[in-house]
């Protein structure tokens, strides 16, 4: 039996400083220790690679953010793995899909941070799992910024390795960055931004090597990590992401001419965007991550022009699910450790000025407290501590917001973490009868603030999550993480036909099983569902370009 694991719960204190550490460590040495350059150097020279001449239609699919929790990552696997799959088109007619001669993972393939073992139990083992018995594709993979956290290392032993494959299938490519020749004359370019960088000088070079062959009826797929047509559009004034200087760059300096396709994950939704000429955007991150939010930020009509065709799940169903939040402390229980610390901290800390007559009048007790914090530099520091934190970790994108934001949050923290303090010194004094500033009523008391803290701070956590992205559009990441959402995912399959038009279908599945049961297939051993309750692969958008 494979290790299923649940989804990432980006909210445990474990997570949290190990993610924060390793988001430090990557920025500061990851953009000086390219590994790109080093793994470009030490491989054999990369061309594109050729499929060109494949029979009849030419399917491929292309995945984005698999690897979190086992449901949703086997779920779509399972999906797009099998020998023929239905879907129903708007007029009602009936499309057998095939599956795809060629797998293209669109970045973050593993979650919450990238090693060995976290690739092969999050997204090797479903994905050799779903192929069993089956037909297996060639693989092929870029790197998103949660691959990029140890620097490419676990990613580059994982996709770059030929000899090696992923999940029994072929890899070939030796870099984190790949071009195909497809049939018709359609080529696709996978880039690797680094963590939001640039396009390092290898890489460049390879692609313009491969671009010389193009000609004028040649037709452009680009992958690229991120969305930066939604991101450029939601924080317009947020250096990073400016403007999309990486398709600039690649359209005008590269291949000198335009992309008819950019695909990309990154956000895990779907959402397609297109301009008057029939340029696609697609941002595809349904892969297997939590689910992130569709209606905040709005992406009707984008900075460049380019207008939302389609979206999944739809805005409404989006805007109902952020009230989860409101079950933040169940769905996120670890995370209840740290307001329960802190909660405990603050209240010891204010408690200590604190005489036993005061305690009986909450307005008392609160002006000595208030007092006592600006008398002394201890318990003043953590007060300042504790707001410069929360503005420090609060949605870098608004400073506006980072402020108003961090500093209301951390203060209703604080007045709560006072208030359940109190609460506890009555009760242990008052209703236990336990005498004031004794060793047994401080660790009661202090006993109480911690469980009381870790509950009631975890609440006004989601509180606060929720209010952020319901009234003002903002940590729309953070208001969706801890949500933990399996659903709703989705993937994309391509199909390049005879005449040479694009089909570019999404797939989604609205309910992924909760429950499995190992089966053998073609003597191979596998996983099949075994949830009554979840839904079958239904088409939710398709688009075809026509040459
Ligand atoms: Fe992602």
């Amino acid at each position: 039996m494979p290790r299923r694991r649940p989804m990432v719960g980006w909210f445990e204190p474990r997570v949290l400083s190990h993610s924060a550490y390793l988001i430090a460590i990557a920025n500061v040495f990851g953009r000086h220790s390219d590994t790109r350059l080093i793994e470009a150097l030490a491989s054999q020279p990369q061309n594109e690679f050729d499929y060109s001449n494949a029979p009849g239609d030419f399917w491929f699919d292309y995945v984005a953010d698999t690897g979190d929790g086992w449901n949703p990552t086997y779920a779509i696997a399972d999906a797009l793995a099998r020998p023929e799959l239905e879907v129903v088109e708007p007029d009602g007619a009936t499309v057998k899909t095939q599956p795809g001669r060629v797998l293209v993972f669109g970045g973050d393939e593993v979650y919450p941070y990238p090693t060995r073992a976290e690739y092969e139990t999050r997204t090797e083992t479903p994905y050799e799992l779903a192929f069993a018995g089956r037909a297996r594709p060639d693989v092929f993979a870029i790197p998103g910024n949660h691959d990029w956290y140890d620097s490419l290392i676990a990613f580059s032993r994982t996709f770059c390795r030929p000899e090696r494959g992923f999940a029994s299938c072929r890899t070939q490519q030796t870099r984190s960055y790949f071009a195909l020749k497809l049939p018709a004359n359609w080529w696709l370019f996978a880039i690797d931004l680094q963590l939001g960088a640039d396009l390092d000088e290898p890489q460049v070079q390879y692609f313009k090597k491969v671009a010389a062959r193009l000609d004028e009826s040649s037709r452009i797929i680009a992958c690229v990590p991120e969305p930066r047509w939604i991101l450029e559009d939601a924080y317009p004034k947020y250096e990073s992401y400016a403007e999309d200087t990486s398709r600039q760059f690649l359209e005008d300096e590269v291949l000198h001419r335009k992309v008819s396709v950019f695909l990309t994950g990154d956000l895990h939704f779907y959402k397609r965007h297109e301009n008057a000429q029939g340029v696609q955007k697609i941002t595809s991150g349904g892969g297997g991550a939590f689910l992130h939010p569709t209606h905040a930020p709005v992406t009707h009509t984008l900075r460049d022009g380019f207008v939302q065709r389609a979206v999944y799940p739809d805005e409404a169903t989006s805007r109902r699910l952020s009230w989860r939040n409101l079950e933040f402390p169940f769905r996120n229980a670890k995370f209840m450790w740290l307001p329960a610390f802190l909660y405990a901290m603050s209240a010891w800390l204010a408690s200590a000025s604190l005489e036993a007559a005061d305690i009986i009048d909450l307005p008392t007790a609160l002006s000595r407290s208030i007092n006592a914090s600006v008398r002394d530099p201890l318990n003043g520091m953590w007060l300042v501590g504790i707001i410069g934190a929360f503005i420090f970790f609060t949605d870098t994108h608004a400073r506006w917001w980072r402020i108003l934001g961090g500093a209301g949050h951390a203060i209703a923290h604080l007045a709560t973490a006072f208030f359940v303090g109190w609460l506890a010194l009555l009760a242990t004094v008052k209703l236990l009868h336990m005498s004031f500033g004794s060793v047994v009523q401080l660790l009661t008391s202090g006993l109480i603030t911690f469980v009381l803290g870790g509950l009631v701070g975890a609440f006004i956590m989601g509180l606060y999550l929720l209010v952020s992205i319901r009234f003002f559009g903002r940590h729309s990441n953070e208001a969706f993480s801890s949500l933990r959402i399996q659903d709703f995912k989705q993937w994309l399959r391509l199909k390049i036909d005879a005449n040479g038009a694009l089909t570019i279908y999404s797939i989604a599945l609205d309910k992924v099983p909760r429950r499995w049961r190992a089966a053998e297939r073609n003597g191979e051993k596998t996983m099949e569902a075994n949830d009554p309750r979840a839904t079958a692969p239904r088409l939710i958008d398709r688009v075809t370009i026509r040459p």
